[in-house]
């Protein structure tokens, strides 16, 4: 079950009084090349400002001292474009997404960038039990359900406020059995860019009938940049001893095993594509890394996994307090979707790090439970955060 959290008083500054509208970002000084060819830049705001399902769609970027830009859009949440430097000091779009939100809305499925709700991952066979009640969920990845369901809160349109240049609030409320899912879910997700390049990510949910929760986000990343080719030489490091290995429909098989010894074993810096095509079962079931990882001290000050772009240096920290991050190499990419800078979404040309509860963790009694009553909140907060590596 959730933690209790008192709901913090939340003191209103003016300034945060003033619902700042998207920016329109046609004018954005981003031009710094990140390829040789390509310069990084946010697409354009008029892209994203449409109407779907009777609500308004726009892109707002954040922008800190240090002059990273991050552009989301409250259609599911996605973060669209991540600019930071790489070692030569030239921003870099780190994010493999599209440039308009009709490339969202006519792809869905892979996530990009979205927030991940009302359930992140699988639930084995679209059933869970709850409170001596059993529920059913959209089967949107036979056998089992994926990522919420049939419409997660992926493809949702999320109510927007800018609340200053490095905040934006979203705020959604899934209604009592959306997807299938017990209660009335009012979910809320702050994205905070960071003076120190770190874009946090605040959730938190409250129901008014005992129900699930598992949120996380699902951005795609390429740190040579969304144009960069293939992710298989950056280097990769989990702080996690342990893992939860998966049946041929990616199931957790409910064992938590050690990664000593098998090439799921991070806890030293090794380059992803080192140990992806050697014999072995899991790496057969998930198609390559495609797996949740138990981590060993979840934290917000001390990294729970590193990444490092093998051609531009660029790190990513990741901080968690989830007890799951689920690596993902991109293995059902297969470059059908025209993403941006004229790039294809490729075999493994981008991964994800998605912390989160354990997949399947409804059917899993062991797991560490993702039960939320009414009266409590479900609060909990991740950062990426960018530098050079050392
Ligand atoms: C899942 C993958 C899935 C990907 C995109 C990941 O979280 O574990 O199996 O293909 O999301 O949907």
């Amino acid at each position: 079950m959730y933690k209790l959290f008192k709901p913090a008083l939340s003191i209103i500054l003016p300034a945060c009084l003033l619902t700042i509208s998207a920016c329109n970002n046609s004018n954005t000084k981003s031009t710094t090349n990140m390829t040789d060819s390509l310069e990084a830049k946010i697409p354009p705001a008029s892209a994203f400002q449409k109407t779907i399902d009777g609500k308004k769609t726009d892109l707002y970027i954040l922008k800190n001292s240090k002059g990273m830009e991050v552009a989301i859009t409250n259609f599911g949440g996605r973060v669209v474009s991540i600019l930071v430097p790489d070692k030569n000091g030239k921003l870099t779009d780190v994010v493999e997404g599209f440039d308009s939100v009709e490339g969202y809305k006519n792809a869905p499925g892979p996530y990009y960038g979205a927030i991940i709700g009302r359930y992140g991952n699988r639930i084995a066979k679209g059933k869970f039990p709850l409170e001596g009640k059993e529920y059913s969920l959209f089967i949107n990845n036979a056998p089992n359900t994926l990522h919420g369901g049939k419409v997660g809160f992926d493809s949702k349109v999320w109510d927007a406020k800018q609340i200053d240049s490095t905040t934006l609030e979203l705020t959604y409320l899934s209604k009592d059995m959306e997807e299938g899912y017990p209660g009335n879910l009012q979910a809320k997700v702050v994205y905070t860019l960071t003076n120190d390049n770190g874009l946090k990510i605040d959730y938190t949910a409250t129901t008014d009938k005992t129900t699930i929760v598992n949120l996380t986000n699902h951005t795609y990343f390429n740190l040579n940049g969304a144009n960069g080719g293939t992710i298989l030489n950056h280097k990769a490091q989990i702080f996690a001893d342990t893992y939860t290995p998966i049946d041929p429909t990616s199931i957790p098989t409910g064992i938590i095993a050690p990664v000593k010894g098998t090439p799921f074993d991070f806890t030293q810096p090794a380059v992803i594509g080192s140990r992806i095509n050697d014999k072995d079962e899991q790496l057969t079931n998930g198609k390559g890394y495609d797996h949740n990882f138990v981590l060993t001290k979840p934290s917000l000050d001390t990294p729970v996994a590193t990444v490092v772009g093998d051609k531009s240096d660029i790190e990513m920290q990741i901080f968690t307090q989830e007890p799951g991050l689920q690596f993902y190499t991109g293995n059902f990419m297969k470059g059908d979707n025209a993403m941006k800078y004229g790039a294809k979404d490729n075999y493994r040309t981008a991964f994800a790090m998605e912390t989160e509860h354990f997949p399947d963790s409804p059917n899993e009694p062991k797991f560490p439970s993702v039960v939320l009553k009414p009266g409590q909140v479900y609060k909990t907060t991740t950062e990426y955060k960018f530098s050079i590596a050392k």
